[in-house]
């Protein structure tokens, strides 16, 4: 990332942008090669979240997806590792895999085509021919593998040898996050829907609350910061007035009584036990992947959000809510409490982001311009332009 100008120490400890500041391109948001140019720059070269480890179950569990134009194959072997390989076969690259997810038979991966058969690690085993085609090395012809990398129960990919170290990827020190049992947390609940616009408008929405009073009032009750257009504290260029404050108005986090981010901000229950109070009692923390996944961790449920780039104008959004056993198991717990609440601030979300996709065609608007409380809008646009070597 480049230098960040606005961290200057003379400011008193300001968040905020302290000079005008363009958006990106609006071309970027909008033309199908500027698309392909981060697609090889950015999705394919960064590690890429997928989905959770506990969602391919057990040994031959498989599951396919997309990552920009490129399709993959994630199985889990005889020895219970899971494993990532184009899906294509090495005779002539027809796709192995065509369900979204399944168990694969005991015999291995065989292609539909012309049954060319493969071992779980990827090796070749068996070409079908009535000829003896010794001139076929098939030592030498397994599957393309892709890295692949769990992390606390995140299976995560990465197309390039050489591309972004795993670690790199996350935006928070990590360990930050050790108090939450990530690895051993069950998808209670799951929403994927397709958005109208470019993945990088998602992004420099969730990276800004300017839009929170008029456009998530229920939100804003719950977080009363999110009232006043900002994220936290210090981005009221006045914070010192109020700093030391326990209201949560000026200090950020939940509304006096609430305990995490459900429809009445009630507890779930089976809140997790190794949180200190602080991380309690804030109610929410944000862990972000660029640039396919975020966390937003709460004191009862963990909430995991992925986005795949469909095309320059549709986003694939896959949101998973994350329970730990004992609330799934437990019958006079409902889910939904949790679930229905940030659904729906992810629709108010959702309508924003078409709306601002629609307005971006305007030819007259070539570019626009961040406002100080953007100051996070301006650090992703900064690594955007750093990925694709533009300054
Ligand atoms: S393309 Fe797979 S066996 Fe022919
Ligand atoms: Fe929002």
């Amino acid at each position: 990332m480049a230098a960040d100008l606005h961290l200057d120490p003379t400011t008193g400890g300001f968040n905020g942008l302290k000079q005008l500041e363009r958006t990106l391109p609006s071309r970027w948001y909008i033309d199908p090669e500027h698309h392909r140019r981060e697609l090889e720059a950015i999705w394919h070269r960064h590690w890429i979240y997928l989905c959770r480890a506990e969602t391919l179950p057990e040994a031959r569990s498989f599951r396919t997806f997309t990552l920009g134009t490129q399709p993959l194959l994630i199985v889990r072997d005889e020895a219970g590792e899971l494993r990532a390989f184009y899906n294509t076969c090495r005779h002539r690259g027809a796709a192995l895999c065509s369900e979204p997810e399944g168990r694969l038979p005991a015999g291995g991966i065989t292609c539909p085509y012309h049954a060319w058969n493969y071992r779980l690690n990827g090796e070749l085993a068996r070409v079908a021919s009535a000829g003896r085609p010794h001139h076929v090395d098939i030592a030498g012809t397994s599957l393309y593998g892709v890295a692949l990398k769990v992390w606390r129960g995140f299976v995560y990919v990465n197309l390039a040898d050489s591309g972004q170290a795993f670690g790199d990827n996350f935006n928070a020190n990590t360990e930050q996050f050790e108090h939450w049992p990530l690895e051993d947390l069950v998808v209670g609940h799951r929403l994927t829907q397709r958005v109208a616009c470019n993945w990088k408008v998602f992004w420099e929405n969730y990276n800004e609350c300017l839009h929170c009073p008029g456009v998530h009032p229920a939100l804003s009750s719950l977080v009363p910061i999110y009232k006043r257009g900002i994220m936290e504290s210090r981005d009221d260029p006045a914070w010192q007035a109020h700093a030391g404050s326990e209201d949560p108005l000026y200090r950020g986090g939940l509304r006096a009584g609430a305990r995490t981010w459900t429809v009445d901000g009630c507890s779930l229950g089976h809140e997790f036990p190794a949180l200190t109070n602080e991380e309690r009692e804030l109610g929410y923390h944000y862990m972000t992947s660029l640039p396919s996944h975020y966390l937003v961790l709460h004191a009862d449920h963990v909430r995991s959000s992925r986005l795949l780039p469909l095309g320059p104008e549709e986003t694939e959004l896959s949101i998973e809510w994350l329970f730990p056993r004992e609330t799934l198991a437990d019958p006079a717990v409902d889910i939904m409490r949790a679930c229905a609440f940030s659904a729906q601030v992810m629709s108010e979300d959702a309508a924003v982001c078409e709306m601002t996709q629609r307005g971006l065609h305007a030819a007259a608007h070539v570019q626009g311009m961040l406002m100080p409380e953007e100051y996070d809008v301006w650090r992703f646009q900064q690594w955007i332009r750093a990925a694709l070597g533009v300054s």
